[in-house]
């Protein structure tokens, strides 16, 4: 017994996080960074005080019913908190943060690349020249959609929409949004707010979507919906695969509805629908929207601040419950 409070913590996490864990806690990693399933979790959680799990654990009702009475908090590695039941843990008084802000910047360099590879049929191009089959230049070879001035539709204008529309200004895009609520001026910086997802839809030549997967954006994408996108549009997510539905998507992919969708997360991943995969117009990414050696560091850092603090009987400061 080292006298130090027991993490449980469910994944390989980078070597600086680990390192901070096991000098603070008696951390109990996973070295093998294998998927628990809930059993072993719970199982795994016994005497712990906490839990330190991705999005990639899913903390059902159920899940958390079951966790041993030691569990006083889940301190998540992850902004999205869509895989933890929080009324669960409230009925149970479990603390619940996440960690936002740290991977902002991170997700929407991914959400521009998304944005481009989609446009400029990165993938398609990136084959040719993989495969040997890049016959020559050509003027009328792989010709893409400029994005340059086009008009950007960004759905869920928090901290990765607002620095995503940054960026699109250095595109000369015309940033159009809908949120929840409007924006006061100076976070709008010149965007123009629309009221309903389905103005804003009308307005978008790249949508890109910011928002969290809740129960009222789960299936926002839909047929209704998407058909409302101006003709040759572009679909970018980089924030959860359930605010999608992939039927009508991929059909709008099919049909050439749309120009082509830059995906870095999905429903059910790793097992995505293959029908993604056999389109020439997808850029496919694996959910590394936060994937920079900087920001899973900041975000390990962020979740064991969250957990000294429940620590030392202070309110959190990302208190999700
Ligand atoms: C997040 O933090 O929510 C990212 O999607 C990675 O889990």
């Amino acid at each position: 017994m080292s006298g130090k409070p027991a993490v449980l913590v469910t994944r390989k996490l980078p070597q600086a996080v680990e390192e901070r864990l096991t000098r603070d806690y008696d951390a109990r990693l996973n070295v093998s960074d294998r998927i628990y399933t809930s059993e072993e979790l719970i199982e795994l959680s016994e005497g712990a005080l906490a839990i330190i799990p991705c999005h990639t654990e899913r903390l059902t009702t159920d899940v958390i019913a079951s966790l041993p009475d030691s569990v006083r908090a889940i301190c998540s590695f992850s902004v999205g908190y869509d895989h933890i039941d929080l009324d669960a843990a409230r009925a149970r008084a479990i603390t619940v943060t996440n960690t936002p802000d740290v991977l902002s910047d991170a997700t929407a360099e991914i959400a521009v690349l998304c944005m481009l590879g989609a446009a400029r049929r990165a993938y398609e191009s990136a084959r040719e020249i993989r495969t040997d089959s890049w016959a020559d230049w050509s003027a009328t070879h792989q010709l893409g959609v400029q994005i340059t001035g086009k008009r950007i539709g960004i759905v869920g204008m928090g901290r990765v929409g607002q620095i995503m529309a940054r960026r699109a200004r250095g595109f000369d895009m015309e940033v159009h949004y809908y949120n929840r609520s409007r924006l006061n001026e100076e976070r709008e910086n010149g965007a123009i707010y629309h009221a309903t997802i389905e103005s804003l839809l009308r307005h978008s030549d790249v949508l890109s979507i910011h928002c969290p997967a809740t129960p009222e954006t789960t299936g926002m994408i839909n047929a209704e919906t998407i058909a409302l996108l101006p003709d040759g549009a572009i679909v970018v997510n980089t924030a959860r695969g359930a605010v999608i539905d992939d039927d009508t998507l991929i059909a709008a992919l099919q049909s050439g509805k749309l120009f082509a969708a830059g995906l870095d997360v999905f429903n059910n991943e790793p097992d995505i629908d293959p029908r993604y995969k056999e389109l020439d117009n997808t850029f496919l990414l694996p959910h590394v929207g936060s994937a920079t050696v900087e920001t899973r560091d900041a975000m390990g850092f962020r979740a064991l601040d969250n957990l000294d603090a429940i620590v030392a009987g202070e309110t959190p400061r990302d208190k999700l419950a």
